[in-house]
């Protein structure tokens, strides 16, 4: 569904991701680890629109999207939950909801009514203020936002980054239920174990690179790598 060959981006003069070449499939989980600057997302910030492809190509259904603007690409099915959340502390929940969703049809699979279906917790603090709300609900939110763009491909930079366990769990819980589901998804993270029990497919980035590609468990058996590459 999404495919990276070998990409090249970066800040300005900096490049900071060298030849990056990936594959997401339908129906499927890649998750893409790496240590802090390994440029994970960097990498996402690309596929989004956000940085300039330099050299290389990223295609979404086979069609290139490189030169695509973020709008549009949010608008082809990909929804992108960044690290920073990116809540508005202004705005109500409900707000930050409707907001950044275009309305969804009402044919649509993901509605606001579903959303606080899936999200409980996001039900009872639809009036409270995005500054109002905890890490968990923060992320709550951010994923409950992107779902109501009703995406093909879901990319999520670290969910779990600053949570509680007992959050991480329920995130979890909520990212295995929309893969059973059949939703694409991406995921970057730092968390080894949250990751590998989720994805089929792990990409690990270094420097800018893909260093190893495999299934979660073949990463999961190797402890060479695992401490090379990412110090677990
Ligand atoms: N806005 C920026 N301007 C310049 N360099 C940046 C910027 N953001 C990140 N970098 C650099 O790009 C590299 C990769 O960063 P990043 O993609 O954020 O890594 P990761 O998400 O894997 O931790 C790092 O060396 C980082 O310092
Ligand atoms: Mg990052």
């Amino acid at each position: 569904m999404l495919e990276l060959s070998a990409l090249e981006t970066g800040y300005g003069e900096t490049r900071v991701i060298h030849g990056l070449s990936l594959e997401a499939q339908a129906g499927r989980m890649l998750a893409i680890l790496g240590r802090n600057g390994a440029g994970k997302t960097t990498t996402l910030k690309a596929v989004m629109g956000l940085l300039p492809v330099t050299s290389g190509d990223i295609r979404f259904d086979g069609h290139s999207i490189a030169k695509t603007k973020p709008y549009d690409i949010a608008r082809l099915g990909v929804a992108y939950v960044p690290e920073t959340r990116d809540i508005f502390p202004s705005l109500t929940v409900k707000e930050n909801l409707t907001l950044a969703g275009r309305t969804a049809p009402a044919n649509a699979e993901w509605t606001l009514d579903r959303v606080i279906d899936f999200f409980p917790r996001l039900g009872e603090r639809l009036s409270n203020g995005g500054n109002q709300l905890s890490g968990g609900e923060q992320q709550m939110l951010a994923i409950g936002r992107a779902l109501l763009m009703n995406p093909r491909l879901l990319i999520l930079d670290e969910p779990t980054e600053g949570l509680a366990p007992i959050i991480v769990r329920q995130i979890h819980d909520k990212l295995a239920a929309l893969k059973e589901a059949g939703l694409t998804m991406i995921l970057v993270e730092q968390n080894f174990g949250f990751a590998t029990s989720l994805a089929d497919e792990v990409i690990i980035v270094g420097r800018g690179k893909s260093v190893w590609t495999g299934s979660s468990d073949a990463i999961r058996a190797d402890s060479e790598t695992q401490h090379k590459w990412l110090g677990v």
